[in-house]
């Protein structure tokens, strides 16, 4: 039997489109056995439909960590136990992929993290969630079609992440069809310069900066149509003192960094300020660790 903890991850944080990501406090468990022969998917938790096997994430991940190792099971029993709402900017399918991939490689172990990671990436199509999914902490990543490249950072307690997000979904398929084909060089500069900002302010841990850090010309100013209170909520977060609030991947969750210790006071704020709108709000720590595999 084998055991899979995968986490939440929040993506972009603003300027860092397609390459940054935090891993979140919150998980999917899973469990894997091997059987004699067919394959059963029993999920229980957030959100999830039944779909047939083969169109499930999960067992698409593991088939193709199965196909890279030549190495087959003979039939396989999954149960998964989702916490991670999905399709609602907060890595879903990326711990679908990663939980899969690692699951499945702790079958025969014959893939590194590397190697899991540009699989994974490859399924994904960008590594912004991916990464910080497999390995923890705040990661940045640069994908060249085949390798991802990235950096790891561990975070500190001294700072938490707060989402709100609605009870309705967005795919980021239907969310990536607002963005234009090209960018201005003034608005590629912008990001630059700000995805700079943001990593230099998070490694000196000089929060104060964030605001202004996670400014964005990419991709959140195209997809606030998609998201009808951003801007409000983006200023109810700026009135209870986070340090800076993003689009959490392309959304619909709304993301805000604040410091751990105003935690109470933040929430009593947000929730005042949103009652009588239809929102779920949250606070979870970051994780340092990333998918926790155990054979059992
Ligand atoms: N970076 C992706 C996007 C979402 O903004 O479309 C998360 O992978």
């Amino acid at each position: 039997m084998i055991r899979v903890k995968v986490p939440a991850t929040s993506a972009n944080l603003g300027p860092g489109f397609d390459s940054m990501g935090l891993c979140l406090g919150l998980y999917n468990e899973i469990e894997i056995e091997e059987t004699e022969g067919g394959v059963e998917i029993v999920q229980d938790g957030f959100n999830y439909k039944n779909c047939p096997i083969e169109r499930n994430l999960l067992y698409k991940a593991m088939k193709a960590v199965f196909d890279e190792c030549g190495k087959s099971p003979k039939g396989l029993k999954i149960k998964i136990e989702s916490n991670i709402p999905a399709t609602r900017g907060l890595g879903s399918s990326a711990a679908c992929i990663i939980g899969g991939m690692v699951g499945a490689n702790a079958m025969y172990g014959l893939l590194g993290p590397n190697d899991i990671l540009s699989l994974a990436t490859k399924m994904e199509r960008h590594p912004d969630n991916v990464t910080p999914c497999l390995m923890g902490g705040f990661t940045v990543s640069c994908f060249d079609g085949e390798r991802v490249t990235y950096s790891k950072m561990n975070l500190g307690d001294e700072i938490s992440l707060a989402v709100i997000y609605p009870d309705s979904k967005l795919s980021t398929g239907k969310a990536r069809t607002t963005l234009p084909y090209k960018v201005s060089h003034r608005d590629a500069a912008y990001n630059a310069a700000h995805s700079a900002l943001l990593v230099s302010a998070i490694a000196g841990k000089k929060y104060n900066l964030l605001a202004e850090a996670m400014k964005d010309k990419l991709h959140q100013p195209y997809r606030m149509k998609m998201i009808p209170d951003m801007e409000e909520i983006f200023k109810i977060y700026k009135e209870a003192g986070a340090y800076g609030a993003y689009l959490s991947g392309s959304g619909p969750t709304l993301a805000a960094i604040i410091p751990t210790k105003e935690k109470e006071s933040f929430s009593k704020e947000v929730c005042e300020k949103l009652s009588g709108k239809n929102y779920n709000f949250d606070i979870f720590g970051f994780d340092n660790m990333g998918t926790y595999v155990r054979k059992l």
